[in-house]
């Protein structure tokens, strides 16, 4: 593998059991960098783990739930105690309960806002603590199309979303003294469990790939130092621009 600038760079991942996470730790490590991945699941993380270190990379599974800011803060640790930096943090684990707002119970409306918002937050509080004192660091939160626009029974979900939206906004300009930037992608609809639990009968023929996602995250850490991409949207061709 030629060096890139990812090489020995760490990268925490999360939800990287499955999915857009797992997709974007195994580009990462593809592309010299060693991940830190974390979700509830240790079977699909240490799949994951497989697959990044087929890629020649380290790869470090920390079982985290991120609705548990403890759990976080032990994250970071991990990663700190294994590496002694940590580069990049991707805020990808995410979650979705649906239902119209009349219907929704608020245990639902809490789940989408604990797992996208808090957990979100969470990581990222924990990862700019140590990214601060070295004055660099890149973070990429996995918002969504939902966030942009609304969808019949996805309520709290696209206020989590458009929550994910406005908090990365924020840091954006709270850490820009710091060197760190902070970018947002907003996916439509991924070919992932997610959406097959969610959409179970539609054609997915044309859906935007979890390694799409992955190969947008790349392009975004790869900005130039002079310039920042705040907010990226993939749609499928098909679909209506936002
Ligand atoms: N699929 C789509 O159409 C789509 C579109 C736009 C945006 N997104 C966003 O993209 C992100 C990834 O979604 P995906 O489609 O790849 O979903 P997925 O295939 O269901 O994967 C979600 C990942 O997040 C982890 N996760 C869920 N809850 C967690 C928690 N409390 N703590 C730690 N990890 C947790 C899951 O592992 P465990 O269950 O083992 O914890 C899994 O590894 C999410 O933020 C989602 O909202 C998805």
């Amino acid at each position: 593998m030629t060096d890139s600038f990812l090489t020995g760079r760490v990268a925490v991942v999360t939800g990287a059991g499955r999915g857009i996470g797992r997709a974007t730790a195994i580009t990462l490590a593809q592309a010299g960098a060693d991940p830190v991945i974390a979700a509830r699941t240790a079977s699909e993380l240490e799949e994951t783990a497989r697959e990044v270190e087929s890629a020649g990379r380290f790869c470090l599974p920390v079982v985290t739930d991120i609705t548990d800011e403890a759990a976080c803060d032990r994250l970071i640790d991990r990663a700190l105690e294994r590496f002694g930096k940590i580069d990049i943090l991707i805020n990808n684990a995410g979650a979705a309960r649906f239902g119209a707002v009349w219907d929704l119970s608020t245990a639902d409306f809490d789940f989408n806002l604990d797992v996208n918002l808090r957990g979100t937050f969470f990581c990222s509080r924990a990862a700019l603590r140590a990214m601060m004192p070295r004055r660099s660091g890149h973070i990429v939160n996995i918002a969504s199309s939902s966030g942009k626009k609304p969808y019949v029974s996805q309520g709290a979900y696209c206020a989590s979303k458009a929550a994910v939206i406005s908090l990365s906004k924020v840091m954006a300009l709270e850490l820009r003294p710091y060197g760190i930037r902070v970018n947002v992608i907003c996916p439509g609809g991924v070919d992932t469990r997610m959406a097959e639990e969610i959409h179970p009968t539609r054609d997915k023929t044309g859906w935007i790939r979890a390694e799409d996602v992955a190969g947008a995250v790349v392009y975004l850490l790869s900005a130039p130092s002079n310039i920042v991409l705040d907010e990226l949207v993939i749609r499928r061709f098909e679909s209506e621009p936002m």
